[in-house]
């Protein structure tokens, strides 16, 4: 287990360069599957979740070289179709595997997907899915087996925008015969990112980062070389470091505009905000403004920011009212910032978190990858040094995280 230590309120200046999109990448690195030859991606982070699926991929039998955020990834000799049990468990996101390897070899079994515990996340909306394809499913203690002998194109309309769903759709009929339909997709743009590479490799997918998406199946796929998009949420995540800590921050290799209801928030919050093509700056308040937030599908507001601004919000001036509609179990965080002082109650879904001047330093823990970022936010404002456990979940999400955080002034230790 490691730990970090944080003496905080210090007020954080400089620059940081904001690493390639964990949430693109996996995605993108299980679409490798279908081309059954070489893909080159650059800006892969090398983060916990990005090494699990990597791993996955070698087990799967793939070749798979890295180096300095290059990722090379040769598909051609992959036999096997089940999804290894005990790596399935470390993370939600394997369950994207099953959409590509179906697509590819028309059978896939895997297990529930594990990952962060911040709600009952079903894969009912990928299974349904993949009925529509024409796929068979059965499940059997706790193994799911999915098999057909082709996929054929459909129209499937989603009761639910998720993003994993409508991933694992797109992965699945790339190769398929005809034409898939997704009505209600969701809108990320890590499925713009995904599609983007797919296209690069010879897919025909229209209307990806809108909520109706056209497949049109190909025969073949060829070589790729491609850059992942930057990462919102790590981005979003420093944005509010800086907020909090009365900083003076610049976020570089950014798309500003996936930030825009993070910024939208920020200003409103007080704080200063420069875009331009590749940077945002921002400038904050000697004390913040407390805001209402309601998170929802994009282009609405993130719910993988929710709980880095719930520790920004918990010293602002005010009382703020979050809502969080995407995920049920968001709020474990709070019991934690509580520990450092925080007002904050919880009913259901909404928070209501009644600003103080300051936090106080506490030995704490996170629960979830989020939700550690943001007691490191806590951390970072408070008098005296904080002691945060179980930062593996701060790890599966965030590149470097202790050097760029010293990169601006913060006074940071890991420990084992
Ligand atoms: C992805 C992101 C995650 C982000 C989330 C919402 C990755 C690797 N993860 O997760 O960081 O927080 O989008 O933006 O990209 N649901 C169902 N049935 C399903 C699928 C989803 O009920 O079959 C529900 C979930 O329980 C949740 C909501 O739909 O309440 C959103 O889930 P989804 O959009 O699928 O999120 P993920 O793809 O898991």
């Amino acid at each position: 287990m490691y730990s970090y230590i944080i003496e905080g309120n210090h007020s954080l200046q400089g620059s940081v360069e904001i690493s390639g999109s964990k949430n693109a990448s996996l995605p993108i690195i299980a679409a490798s599957i279908l081309n059954k030859t070489t893909s080159k991606l650059y800006n892969v982070p090398n983060i916990q979740d990005t090494k699990i699926t990597l791993e996955i991929m070698k087990l799967l039998g793939a070749k798979v070289k890295k180096a300095n955020g290059k990722v090379q990834i040769n598909t051609k000799d992959i036999k096997k179709t089940q999804i290894p049990e005990e790596l399935m468990g470390k993370m939600r996101s394997t369950v994207i595997l099953a959409g590509a390897i179906l697509g590819r070899f028309k059978e896939v079994t895997f297990s529930y997907p594990g990952g962060c515990d911040i709600g009952a996340r079903p894969i009912d909306l990928h299974l349904k899915a993949f009925e529509k394809l024409g796929i068979n499913i059965e499940e059997n203690y706790g193994f799911i087996r999915c098999k057909c002998d082709k996929i054929i194109g459909a129209d499937i309309d989603l009761d639910f925008p998720s993003v994993g769903a409508t991933e694992n759709i797109i992965l699945a009929t790339v190769l398929a015969e005809g034409v898939t339909t997704i009505s209600n997709a969701a809108m990320e743009p890590e499925i713009e990112d995904l599609a983007k590479f797919l296209n690069k490799m010879g897919a025909k997918i229209e209307g990806a980062g809108t909520n109706f998406i056209t497949i049109t199946g190909v025969q073949k796929l060829k070589e790729v070389s491609y850059q992942i998009m930057p990462d919102r949420i790590e981005a979003g995540t420093f944005l509010c470091i800086g907020a909090a800590t009365a900083g003076n921050i610049e976020i570089t290799n950014v798309n500003p505009e996936h930030l825009v209801p993070a910024i939208h928030k920020l200003q409103e919050m007080g704080c200063m905000i420069e875009e331009k093509k590749n940077t945002v700056q921002l400038i904050a308040p000697k004390r913040l403004k407390a805001v209402d937030i309601k998170t929802m599908p994009y282009p609405g507001f993130p719910t993988d920011l929710q709980s880095v601004f719930g520790a920004t919000l918990s010293i602002a001036k005010g009382t703020s009212v979050i809502v969080e509609n995407i995920f049920e179990n968001r709020y474990k965080y709070t019991s934690e910032l509580k520990k450092m002082g925080a007002k904050i109650q919880i009913e259901g879904k909404i928070a209501v978190i009644k600003g103080i001047r300051k936090l106080h330093n506490a030995k704490v823990e996170a629960s979830d990858l989020r939700g550690g970022a943001a007691l490191v936010i806590a951390a970072l404002t408070t008098k005296g040094k904080t002691q945060i456990d179980k930062i593996e979940y701060i790890l599966r999400g965030y590149e470097n995280f202790e050097q760029k955080l010293r990169k601006i002034g913060a006074k940071i230790q890991k420990l084992n």
